[in-house]
């Protein structure tokens, strides 16, 4: 596995690339959810190409109050996890790498991320797309692969191909869970054994809501159930349209149910299919 530390070596890697090349975009401290991405992109890459993987922190996607300084870094750990996982190519950058003090040019995204988690988190999502699009104009992929359990990242990352013409196919991998549902994060791990017992259930409630007819019973009786989880408190509970983010207006187009909820120190999002009915 190669180890990329600046643009001028990915450049070199990507000329010797002749077929396929997937990209798995990470920010590291790699854990099960991250290495099934991995997989999935050594699958779809096929005979003969190539799945790269970049780890970077990245500062803009960040507010002022959020812990862009205390996110884990462990990058042996991540290296290893890489090369187990099957990829090629890894590429680490240094900050001043990916930005320099003087820059002016950003991807701003106006509608999708405007809802869900955006409300809370102004300018998350246009630190996203313009280190997505960097990694896009750096690695120059054919495939990349996200993750569906931040589906809003994935439908603005799908707008931002799209609406700006990158010649890339996004796959999506499916959410990976513990075996009692909750969904892998590296923020249970601020879960006390207590919070940790109580938050299959905040899935659990997203399933027992999505066999209801309208929006609002919908989003009523997850709510109802996730109340009950003690310490729990409720970001948002949504039942959108599954490509726009729009708030879900029959059943007639493909719904997602998404939800944040704060559970003591921690912030958990989730999201389940809502399927079209016949
Ligand atoms: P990060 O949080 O490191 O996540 C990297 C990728 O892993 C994302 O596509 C995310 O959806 C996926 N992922 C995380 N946990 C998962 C799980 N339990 N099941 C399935 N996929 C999971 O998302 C980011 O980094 C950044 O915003 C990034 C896209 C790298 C841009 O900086």
């Amino acid at each position: 596995m190669k180890l990329l530390r600046d643009i001028v070596s990915v450049r070199r890697w990507r000329q010797g690339c002749k077929k396929r090349v997937v990209l798995v975009p990470t920010m590291g401290a790699l854990h099960r959810g991250h290495t099934e991405l991995m997989r999935l992109a050594r699958k779809k890459a096929g005979p003969g190409g190539k799945v790269a993987a970049s780890v970077f922190v990245n500062p803009t996607q960040f507010g002022p109050s959020e812990d862009f300084q205390a996110y884990p870094r462990p990058l042996e750990a991540d290296l290893a996890a890489c090369r187990q996982a099957g990829v090629d190519a890894v590429f680490v950058p240094e900050p001043a790498a990916m930005y320099t003090n003087d820059r002016s040019v950003s991807v701003c995204e106006d509608s999708l991320s405007k809802v869900l988690c955006g409300r809370s988190r102004a300018g998350h999502f246009n630190g996203v797309c313009t280190v997505v699009a960097k990694l896009f104009n750096i690695l120059q992929p054919t495939h990349a692969v996200f993750g569906e359990k931040d589906w809003q990242q994935l439908a603005i990352i799908r707008r931002m191909v799209q609406d700006l013409d990158f010649p890339v196919e996004i796959v999506a991998c499916p959410t990976i869970r513990e075996t009692d549902g909750l969904a892998l994060s590296s923020r249970n791990s601020y879960l006390s054994p207590a919070e940790r017992a109580a938050a299959p259930k905040i899935q659990a409630a997203l399933r027992s809501a999505s066999g209801l007819a309208s929006r609002a019973a919908i989003e009523n009786h997850a709510a109802r159930l996730i109340k009950k989880i003690p310490g729990a408190k409720i970001d948002y509970i949504s039942a959108v349209d599954a490509a726009t983010l729009a708030p879900l207006k029959n059943r007639k187009t493909p719904g997602r149910l998404c939800a944040a909820i704060h559970l003591g120190r921690a912030r958990l999002i989730d999201n389940i299919p809502l399927p079209r009915e016949k």
